[in-house]
């Protein structure tokens, strides 16, 4: 058997309790350990902020890890990113499964975090129970999310007793974009109220880390300061513990109007298009493929 420390091993392989720098390990350096839910509560508090990206397929998946992104979101956003639907509200968690398994399969680093889609949890504590057990069993997630404020408190609370860690997602929730009136900023005004019993009611209910989305800056700032659990911002200003982005925008993949709450980082359609450009053009004028590529 293999013997168990009680102290937990720091994420990217270093020395719990030093403050590490992500990335990929250096050459003939000990491979690094998959990042847990204990390691993102110690970066919390020593106050190391970190990344998370969306990943929905292998190869994107196997890149985050190797850059040392400690937290891969397999999200309901492949219902836009990957399926072609305009909103996140048709995917299914039959078309989410088989993403989750790729991702789980591809990395070895990072923490994945399986997101239950619109309609597989709503319903009652007992139906988010049943589609987080099919993330878990089925397709080797490491933890869920799930959309909603205080009132998702009996979901958090029933999967967290049954084994089930949950990181909520609080402020603008896409799969109630229709009873929100579209993509709008939250807790604005009065709503900052809500917006701060929300995040205090998922840290109750047993949620171990709270996505913010869409949210002002100094609000974000303060539940950050009054949650003992870390905070992950997406529109939500630098003052949470940890931000995320969908991949396809980060690396520009996707074009056209970005939300202001993205930064690109490369460019990747205009990569990928001359790429194909380059290849349509050399088969049709025979330079593909040469006699290097011929057996
Ligand atoms: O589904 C998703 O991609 C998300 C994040 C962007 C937070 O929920």
């Amino acid at each position: 058997m293999v013997e168990q420390s009680s102290e937990q091993p720091a994420p990217y392989g270093g020395v719990p309790g030093a403050t590490s720098t992500p990335g990929s390990p250096a050459e003939g350096a000990a491979p690094r350990r998959r990042v847990r839910i204990p390691h993102l509560q110690q970066m919390k508090e020593r106050g190391e902020k970190w990344a998370m990206l969306t990943a929905y397929d292998m190869y994107a998946a196997a890149t985050f890890d190797e850059a040392g992104i400690p937290v891969l979101l397999v999200g309901d956003s492949a219902s836009n990113n990957v399926y072609g639907n305009e909103t996140s509200l048709p995917v299914t968690v039959d078309e989410l499964v088989p993403l989750v398994r790729a991702v789980t399969r591809s990395t070895t680093y990072a923490l994945v975090v399986a997101d239950l889609p619109f309609g597989s949890y709503q319903r009652s504590p007992e139906q988010a129970y049943d589609t987080a057990v099919r993330f878990m069993k089925e397709a080797g997630a490491h933890c869920v999310k799930l959309e909603g404020g205080a009132e998702m408190a009996p979901q958090v609370e029933m999967l967290v007793r049954g084994g089930i860690p949950v990181m909520a997602h609080i402020g603008f929730t896409p799969q109630s974009e229709h009873s929100l009136g579209g993509y709008r900023i939250q807790g604005k005004g009065a709503g900052a109220e809500k917006l701060l019993a929300d995040a205090a009611a998922m840290e109750a209910a047993g949620a171990f880390a709270v996505v913010m989305e869409m949210v002002p800056g100094d609000l974000a700032a303060e539940v950050t300061q009054k949650l003992a659990i870390p905070t992950i911002g997406i529109g939500a200003g630098n003052r949470t513990d940890a931000q995320v982005l969908v991949w396809q925008d980060a690396l520009g993949l996707r074009t056209g109007r970005m939300p202001r709450f993205v930064k690109q980082y490369a460019d990747l359609h205009g990569v990928m298009l001359e790429a194909a450009k380059a290849y349509a053009a050399d088969v049709a004028g025979g330079t593909f493929p040469g006699p290097e590529h011929t057996f």
